[in-house]
């Protein structure tokens, strides 16, 4: 340990004790009149990535923010990614300003609302609305029935924490002054250049220019960082070998063959995907009366999984 000092982690460890990057984004929510109020969020991580019946991220809030109250009465939110600008992001520090009402944020908002796709699909329903000025914006729903959470209640009018018997351990209310909220992604709203980008293949230059929360603040001052263009790195290059792709293929219990040339297109997969990749295979063969994969079939299957990924 002779290179390192060690550091206590007190309360708010990511502020006090740590450079920790995060996001920067702006959470609309409802409010009881069905306004849309937002407040500045950092602590937003992905949380469901894959293999559940839906994606979501985490956000840890505290419980009597506007923000926390709304998600428990009203459910729905838009996560709004800002760019870096100075104007930008004083304004989010503006809106961070603890025990102000929504009225009292949103008169002096500086950007602008628009309909989000959720309402596009639901006329008749209501939902936060997105940034115009945003450069994505995630629609999203809390998932309240996880933890038992369906239950819990927004704050009595004045109280500024909860005081319950018990705390969940990762959804709703989870301490006296904390909450955790699972957000299912419903929409992800992109704007065109970067849109486009993500679906043609992006290059150094189409990064959008959002900020950086390096975690550590002061009494002071909240620190960010602007955006650099960014650095590409290599990914390695490592190729297995036909012999340990039909190794791997013998292994699985099934009368499905695989042509030499087949197994080849499958050189670059990492060893401890191949089993799943193969075991995809042969549920594809399955389904299609298929007992000789070649490379044909290698590229239907393929071409599949592309457009699942697409879509
Ligand atoms: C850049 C920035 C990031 C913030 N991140 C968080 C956070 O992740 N969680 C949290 O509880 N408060 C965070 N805050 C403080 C909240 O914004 C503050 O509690 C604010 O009053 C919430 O607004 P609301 O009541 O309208 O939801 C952050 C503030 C700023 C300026």
């Amino acid at each position: 340990m002779s290179g390192f000092k060690s550091l206590r982690p007190v309360d708010n460890f990511y502020q006090s004790s740590l450079f920790f990057p995060m996001p920067v984004v702006l959470v609309s929510t409802l409010t009881d009149d069905g306004t849309t109020t937002c407040g500045p969020y950092s602590l937003l991580a992905p949380f469901y990535v894959a293999g559940k019946e839906y994606y979501a991220f985490m956000l840890e809030c505290r419980n009597s923010s506007n923000t926390a109250q709304n998600l428990i009465k009203h459910k729905k939110c838009v996560l709004n990614f800002m760019s870096d600008d100075r104007k930008t992001f004083k304004e989010c520090v503006r809106l961070g300003w603890p025990g102000d009402t929504p009225a009292e944020k949103m008169k002096d908002f500086i950007f602008h609302f628009e309909d989000g796709e959720r309402k596009a699909e639901d006329r008749n329903g209501i939902y936060p609305q997105v940034i115009s000025e945003a450069v994505q914006a995630v629609e999203c729903t809390w998932v309240d029935t996880l933890d038992g959470a369906e239950n819990d209640k927004p704050l009595p009018e004045g109280a500024d924490h909860y005081e319950l018997e018990k705390y969940h351990d990762f959804n709703g209310i989870t301490t006296p002054y904390g909450a955790h909220f699972v957000l299912r992604i419903d929409k992800i709203l992109m704007k065109p250049k970067y849109h486009d980008a993500i679906v043609n293949g992006v290059t150094a230059k189409d990064f959008p220019p959002i900020p950086v929360d390096y975690g550590y603040r002061d009494s002071k001052n909240f620190w960010y960082h602007k955006h650099r263009r960014l650095l590409p790195e290599l990914l390695p290059q490592r190729q297995t070998t036909v012999d340990s792709v039909r190794y791997a293929a013998k292994r699985l219990q099934t009368d499905v063959k695989f042509t030499d040339a087949a197994l080849e297109k499958l050189v670059n997969v990492p060893r401890i995907f191949l089993p799943t990749v193969l075991k995809g295979c042969v549920k594809w063969a399955d389904e299609n009366g298929v007992k000789l994969i070649d490379v044909k079939e290698m590229e239907i299957i393929n071409d599949k999984r592309s457009k699942e990924k697409g879509r």
